[in-house]
């Protein structure tokens, strides 16, 4: 079972455009199926699940759309007591500074509510960026160099390891993008370095839990060698 699961949950518009709804119809969708996917992975033991939610670069979009994506996220944010339930951990990273006040009470509040839960953890990225995450690690990395913590020359990857959103979690060996595109758009830029992929045509509102399962079958198959090579067996 992979330990860390990423999902770039794209698709949306494309799945309200083939049935004649208006884009934010496919957000409602695929905000729908989140939920159906993130309680599935608390279900069969995945530890970490990062959603990619909204993008640095999804403010170019339309106002209208990008007011209703975050109305979605507040309904969605009133309503995460289900979660606790469940013993699901809520997490949110990305630039969150940048989000309504309002947005960013409610997220403190769904992290606090949620923090004893012992099950899968999800990360969901709001205002996220791969580049802004790293920058934000070598900021704070400028910081302890400037008040003497750090010494640049002794400077290791773990710096910024433990300096990125997903400090302190396995890193994600899992990402998956649904809707037929063949990128990261800027995910988990940093903890991807390792990660399988798994590319499906399906859009995010359709994947289903079974889609889910291939790909992990898929994934349980993968020669996963770091470089090294593969020992055999004798
Ligand atoms: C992903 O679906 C959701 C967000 C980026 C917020 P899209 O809205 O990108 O859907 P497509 O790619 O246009 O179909
Ligand atoms: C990536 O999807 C962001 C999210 C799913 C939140 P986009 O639809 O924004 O990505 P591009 O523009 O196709 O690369
Ligand atoms: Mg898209």
């Amino acid at each position: 079972m992979p330990k860390h699961i990423g999902i770039i949950m794209d698709g949306n518009g494309r799945w309200a455009k083939k049935r004649m709804l208006p884009r934010t119809a496919g957000h409602v969708a695929g905000s729908e199926n989140f939920k159906t996917i993130a309680r599935y992975c608390n279900r069969i033991g995945v530890k970490y699940l990062t959603v990619y939610a909204f993008s640095t670069e999804n403010w170019k979009r339309p106002k209208e759309e990008v007011d209703a994506i975050m109305d979605l996220l507040r309904k969605y944010l009133k309503d995460s007591t289900n979660f606790k339930e469940e013993n699901i951990k809520l997490r949110f990273i990305g630039k969150l500074s940048e989000l309504p006040e309002d947005i960013r009470e409610l997220m403190a509040k769904a992290e606090e509510d949620s923090k004893e839960a012992t099950g899968l953890t999800v990360n969901m990225a709001v205002n996220y960026g791969g580049r802004e995450e790293i920058l934000h690690a070598v900021k704070s990395i400028g910081e302890d160099i400037k008040n003497g913590k750090l010494n640049p020359d002794e400077l290791t990857e773990d710096d910024i390891s433990e300096r990125i959103y997903t400090a302190l979690q396995d890193e994600p060996d899992f990402i998956i993008r649904p809707s037929g595109e063949y990128r990261l758009s800027n995910f988990l830029v940093w903890q991807s370095a390792y990660a399988e992929f798994w590319f499906s045509d399906v859009l995010w509102p359709d994947f289903s839990t079974k889609d889910l399962d291939r790909a992990i079958d898929a994934f349980n198959k993968r020669d996963r060698r770091f470089g090294g090579i593969k020992v055999e067996k004798i």
